[in-house]
């Protein structure tokens, strides 16, 4: 080996020795109580609970309350996480909101969070990867605690996308649903976060955004009246790429793991519609009953689509102590992420 190689695989293995192990050690979801169905969208739009479930997968989806705003639902949440870790709010010390609908553009839902919660100590910051953003946020987190920075984290995905959705769109307004998830993240004995994966192709901002609201088209009477400060969506562009991208990211995930896919014990994938859950995992060559679904019941959460996956697959028994699990997802930026975790 050359001194150039073996400064090099030094500085690897003293970067391994040092970097601490991290896990997610609880996590929580909340979903607001009120439900629309796909029922009661038939009586808003020109759509059929037939359409919507052949193309989607999606049967309800659960709305945000008025005036409940994305912290309201994060809290919640990350007390339900918070219990589930058996951590203290006081002892928190990074606090990372994923959501493209925080409560405000300024200041991050992450610091309105942090008041609420009384964490104190917190540092605070939101990232904006739509669907990706959970996945964003513990591998950012994940960084923090493995070099030192901070002994745990708090990573919230939250979203209010019904303050965004333009109800009189039927392409777009089936979709989407409000919910929040949360994660505990700390160093672990064993086992824990293995390899990420993230990705972000900014020449496609056009197929997937929310026009106007932001420095480059602010509120006027002109944007309201032409309905800019709803998403919009080019879906039919959008099913290949993110087809393609979750399959990719997926691939490289496991590689860099020094995985196989027979190694994974369940997939929890972004869940935007089950027609593209199900082309990704037939792609990887993953039977079904290892996929985890919620789509049918909460729709397209975005930033809280993995989390409240996992949450759930967490809760009734799919992920034990031990299982290799994959979170895979693929957003508006287009961003993408993938995780390989062992719980
Ligand atoms: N009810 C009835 N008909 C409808 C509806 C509806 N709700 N919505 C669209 N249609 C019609 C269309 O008008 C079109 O009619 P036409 O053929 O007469 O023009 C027809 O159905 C087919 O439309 P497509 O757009 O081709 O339908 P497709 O099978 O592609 O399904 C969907 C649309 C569900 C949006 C799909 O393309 C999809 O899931 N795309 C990916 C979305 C995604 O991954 N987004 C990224 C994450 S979201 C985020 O980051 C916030």
């Amino acid at each position: 080996m050359s001194d150039k190689l073996t400064r090099k695989f030094l500085k690897q293995l003293d970067r391994k020795v040092w970097l601490k192990k991290v896990g997610i050690i609880g996590v929580g979801e909340y979903l607001p109580e009120k439900i629309l169905t796909n029922a009661q969208l038939e009586k808003m739009v020109d759509t059929s609970d037939e359409w919507i479930t052949t193309r989607t997968g999606i049967k309800e989806r659960h709305l945000a309350a008025e005036g409940q705003a994305a912290s309201d639902l994060a809290i919640k949440a990350a007390q339900q996480a918070l219990a589930n870790a058996k951590f203290k709010a006081e002892d928190i010390e990074l606090i990372v909101v994923a959501t493209i609908t925080g409560d405000m553009s300024f200041p991050s839902t992450a610091a309105i969070v942090q008041n609420k919660l009384g964490a104190k100590k917190a540092v605070c910051f939101d990232i904006s990867a739509a669907c990706a953003g959970f996945i964003y946020g513990i591998s950012v987190a994940q960084q923090f605690i493995a070099c030192s920075t901070y002994k745990n984290a708090l990573v919230i995905g939250v979203e209010v996308l019904s303050s965004i959705t333009d109800w009189q769109d039927r392409n777009t307004c089936v979709l989407f649903g409000d919910g929040a998830g949360a994660a505990v993240l700390a160093e672990v004995a064993k086992g824990g976060i293995i390899s990420t994966y993230l990705g972000c192709d900014g020449s496609k901002v056009d197929i997937l955004n929310l026009p106007a609201g932001g420095s480059r088209h602010p509120a006027t009477y002109a944007t309201v009246e032409n309905r800019q400060h709803f998403l919009k969506m080019q879906g039919n562009e959008l099913f290949k790429i993110a087809v393609n991208t979750m399959t990719k990211a997926a691939e490289v995930v496991l590689k860099q793991a020094g995985l196989t896919f027979a190694d994974i014990d369940l997939i929890i994938p972004h869940q935007a519609n089950a027609r593209i859950i199900m082309a990704v995992a037939k792609k990887l060559g993953i039977p079904e009953e290892r996929v985890y679904l919620n789509i049918e019941r909460c729709g397209n959460m975005s930033s809280a689509s993995t989390v409240t996956a996992l949450c759930e697959a967490v809760g009734e028994g799919k992920v034990k102590r031990g299982d290799i699990i994959l979170l895979d997802a693929f957003g508006a930026g287009l961003v993408w992420g993938a995780c390989i975790i062992e719980w």
